[in-house]
């Protein structure tokens, strides 16, 4: 039986290395299978969908990837037009669409909210972002895209700027950075720096520095992951304000970066990566968002079938 049959993921600190490899190594699978045969993975299987804030590349991967193993999917983009409009629970909601489907990928604004879900769900539940806490499988497909670019992921200088303090992807790729053997920077706004409960944790299994300055580091990284300062979590606007545009990769800091480093952001972005560099050969940004669709197809394929594929 493979480790991930029927298996919930919640944080990507229950996965060990050799589950992330695994899950890269489906990927690549996926990425060179034939069309018919990706088809028959998760062939009758039905994907849910829950969605209590908004989504674009998680959803629709999610979608796509179903699509292209050969199952369906169904759910609730948006609750404004479900019945948690009318105060239905988060536990009966969950209930009912685990009985209509095979695995559901709840996002919502909750920390703790997939673990939830979890406990009651018949069927296995996917954490497609909780709160400010985890958002996994765009981990996974972050470091999916690093080490299919980069070939290794081990002995790589990583450079993660901008919001690390309410940037939930931040927290799940420092997590599962933990497993190798990598050198991280840090580089926010004082008043975004990383949260302390956290990094208590992530201090475990990694050493970082922290810093406000990226000119410190730009020149020496093989990776930099940018995020967007997420206005939404701000508990004021105007502390917002005061944070808001401190770092914009353009042309200028593109020109410090090594040839061979590459730009990831997981996006949306705002005006923290300048279109203006969308061309150059170190921008992977949108290479990493499709990436997003095969190591989501891997990981449902291997929830959906005992054996694998
Ligand atoms: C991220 C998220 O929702 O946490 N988006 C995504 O899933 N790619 C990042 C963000 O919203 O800034």
């Amino acid at each position: 039986m493979n480790d991930f049959f029927q298996k919930d993921i919640i944080s990507i600190r229950d996965l060990g290395k050799e589950n992330l490899e695994s899950i890269f190594s489906a990927t690549e699978k996926i990425i060179d299978l034939e069309s018919n045969q990706r088809r028959e993975i998760a062939r009758g299987k039905t994907l849910g969908y829950l969605f209590f804030e908004p989504s674009t590349r998680t959803r629709l991967s999610f979608q796509s990837a179903m699509a292209l193993i050969g199952g369906t999917s169904l759910g609730i983009a948006d609750v404004s037009s479900s019945s948690v409009q009318k105060g239905e629970s988060l536990s009966d909601t969950v209930k009912v669409m685990s009985s209509y489907t095979d695995v559901l990928v709840l996002r919502h604004t909750l920390d703790g909210s997939s673990r939830f879900a979890a406990e009651i769900s018949q069927k296995p539940i996917i954490n497609g972002g909780s709160g400010t806490e985890e958002h996994p499988t765009q981990a996974i497909q972050d470091l999916f895209t690093i080490k299919r670019e980069k070939k290794n992921i081990d002995g790589l200088k990583i450079g993660i700027v901008g919001d690390l303090k309410y940037g939930r992807t931040v927290y799940s790729l420092l997590y599962g950075l933990g497993n190798y053997n990598v050198e991280v920077h840090l580089i926010s706004p004082e008043a975004l720096r990383i949260r302390s409960d956290s990094a208590y944790d992530i201090k475990k299994q990694l050493s970082y520095t922290e810093s406000t300055n990226l000119d410190d580091y730009i020149d020496d990284l093989d990776v930099l992951y940018v995020t967007r300062i997420q206005k939404e979590r701000f508990p004021d606007e105007e502390e917002y304000t005061k944070v808001k545009g401190s770092y914009v990769i353009g042309p200028d800091m593109l020109k410090k970066m090594k040839d061979d480093a590459i730009i990831l952001h997981p996006l949306p972005r705002i005006d923290e990566i300048s279109p203006d560099i969308d061309d150059a050969k170190q921008a992977k940004y949108f290479e990493q968002a499709e990436y997003g669709k095969y190591t989501r197809a891997a990981l449902l394929g291997l929830i959906l079938n005992e054996n694998g594929f």
